[in-house]
């Protein structure tokens, strides 16, 4: 059993570092050394990763490599690849990486994998043979973010004649939205349910079920007009499903990792196999960097290490992500679930109290919306964010000037947040009226990310790159990144709650405030 995290002589060690530091400045220090940048940035293939606005010295860098040493981040890693059972909650290992290893011979799931990738080209193809024009992919959580990233990144370049929708949620509002204007014989439905049982994405798989039997032409064939990706068979042959119509997830990849397997038809669909390729060929090339890197040059590791002297040392209150680039919008909102479902627990491997932050609270938005909606925060706030901006050098469409009034948003962005504004500043500006509300504290962190072009291929090893991140948090942390118990406890309840609601009679044993809520509901409804 590892000591926990606070305990770690290598995590001390950067308390103390952490006192010294704060005496200093991103200003100071950019003014004094010239060489702050190529110090703190790395060029890793299509990627250019600046973390030279982080609060660090060369001395930080190096007792954070020393705390990835202490934890056996490595050592972790290997055994994530190895195929061992580092999901210990849930007793199984963790293969969403091995999803992408298409071409090792030894490994029976990248076997499997083909056979699926396969069966998917296949499926996609008799699919658009059968003229349907809309595709509907029912899913919740995991099961539909990453892929709604992806398919929202490219849709430009999308299958001609083909319309991408995604339903999640179980406000029916959503799907009524959809299925608004569908042609019910050309509407195609994926229920993606690794279990199965998620309620959100079976009550819309049913009202999509009774929504094609009221076409005459649909109803024919009701079953032809839908397809299941789930790690449970049986329940989807069950609900009605045709065999052929069902493609395999593994349950050892975690929902939040779907995108990878068979739960990425949509994007197949959508973009095309060739693309689908190429994503996990992008993200494939992040694994292998992940593996290969010295801990100082590897992205995932630095990126996880400075999450982490932000959140516990620096005291940052959040941590903010903004692509400025609209093809990136779904970004925020994928590693939202990505970082906050992985890493937020309070309870490490062996089950003791964490004594440390756990996961960041992570929110975003496409940049310049975001400096339109909460940046007054991000610089005048009493309490810092980090943050990470990510950028794309060409342009997906559209003009190169407009392209550069972007990124050039976002590059000012990070500076006024690392230099801020003095009080002399914002007077000498000649402007004096109430100069001191015009003072930025300044020295924010930022990482600024710049890929040279957003394909699937540089999307995907952005995802992986993150994942790994999240990985190599959940080793520092000393937790398991790969369970999600604490999604089940409100849905148990909310089984309950829906007896109460839709019967006469309350059950004594609520709380007060519960039986409040529920009598205003029947009162009212
Ligand atoms: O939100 C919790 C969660 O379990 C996610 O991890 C998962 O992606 C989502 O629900 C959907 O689960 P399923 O794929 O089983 O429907």
């Amino acid at each position: 059993m590892r000591r926990p995290l606070s305990q770690l002589p290598s995590y001390r060690a950067l308390h103390a570092h952490a006192q010294k530091i704060r005496k200093h400045t991103l200003r100071e220090w950019f003014a004094q050394d010239p060489k702050r940048f190529s110090m703190f940035s790395r060029e890793q293939e299509h990627f250019l990763f600046d973390f030279s606005r982080n609060r660090i010295s060369e001395e930080t860098l190096d007792k954070l490599l020393a705390l990835s040493g202490e934890c056996e981040v490595e050592t972790w890693r290997d055994r994530m690849f190895a195929g061992e059972c580092i999901n210990l909650t849930e007793n199984l290992p963790v293969q969403h990486a091995a999803l992408r290893d298409l071409e090792d011979a030894t490994s029976s799931l990248a076997e499997s994998q083909n056979r699926v990738l396969e069966r998917m080209e296949a499926l996609a193809l008799q699919i658009r043979e059968q003229g349907f024009t809309d595709v509907v992919h029912l899913g919740a959580g995991g099961s539909h973010l990453g892929q709604k990233l992806v398919c929202d990144a490219f849709c430009d370049e999308a299958t001609p004649g083909l319309n991408m929708h995604f339903v999640a949620n179980v406000d029916t509002t959503e799907i009524q939205r959809v299925l608004h204007g569908r042609v019910p014989h050309r509407t195609l439905f994926i229920v993606a349910s690794k279990s199965f049982s998620t309620p959100e994405t079976l009550s819309n798989a049913e009202i999509a079920r009774n929504w094609l039997m009221q076409d005459d032409k649909a109803k024919e064939s009701s079953e032809r007009h839908f397809v299941g990706i789930t790690a449970e068979t049986e329940r989807a042959l069950a609900w009605g499903l045709q065999e052929h119509r069902v493609l395999p997830m593994w349950n050892t990849v975690g929902g939040r990792f779907s995108v990878w397997s068979a739960a990425g038809l949509s994007v197949v669909l959508y973009l095309g196999m060739p693309a689908f390729r190429e994503l996990l060929r992008g993200a494939r090339e992040m694994d292998r960097h992940f593996r290969n890197a010295a801990a100082g040059e590897n992205l995932p590791v630095l990126l996880a290490l400075l999450g982490i002297w932000n959140q516990h040392f620096l005291d940052t209150v959040a941590h903010v992500v903004l692509p400025y680039d609209m093809r990136l919008r779904y970004l925020p909102a994928y590693l939202q679930q990505l970082e906050m479902e992985s890493n937020g627990k309070c309870v490490d491997r062996a089950g003791r109290a964490l004594d440390v932050p756990d996961a960041a609270i992570v929110f975003g938005e496409v940049g310049t919306n975001a400096q339109h909606g909460f940046f007054q925060f991000l610089h005048q706030g009493g309490r810092a964010a980090s943050c990470d901006f990510i950028g794309v050098v060409r342009p997906g469409r559209g003009h190169r000037s407009q392209h550069e009034m972007l990124l050039s948003n976002m590059i000012a962005q990070t500076r006024a947040l690392m230099f801020g504004q003095t009080l002399e500043e914002a007077c000498a500006q000649g402007d004096t009226a109430c100069a001191e509300h015009k003072v930025f504290p300044g020295n924010r962190t930022s990482n600024t990310i710049l890929l040279r072009q957003l394909t699937p291929y540089s999307l995907g090893q952005l995802m992986a790159l993150y994942e790994h991140k999240v990985f190599v948090q959940g080793v520092l942390l000393d937790i398991n990144s790969f369970d999600q118990p604490g999604v089940e406890l409100g849905k148990k309840l909310a089984e309950h709650l829906l007896d109460d609601l839709q019967t006469a009679d309350l059950d004594t044993d609520l709380d007060s405030a519960t039986r409040a809520l529920l009598a205003y509901y029947k009162k009212h409804a």
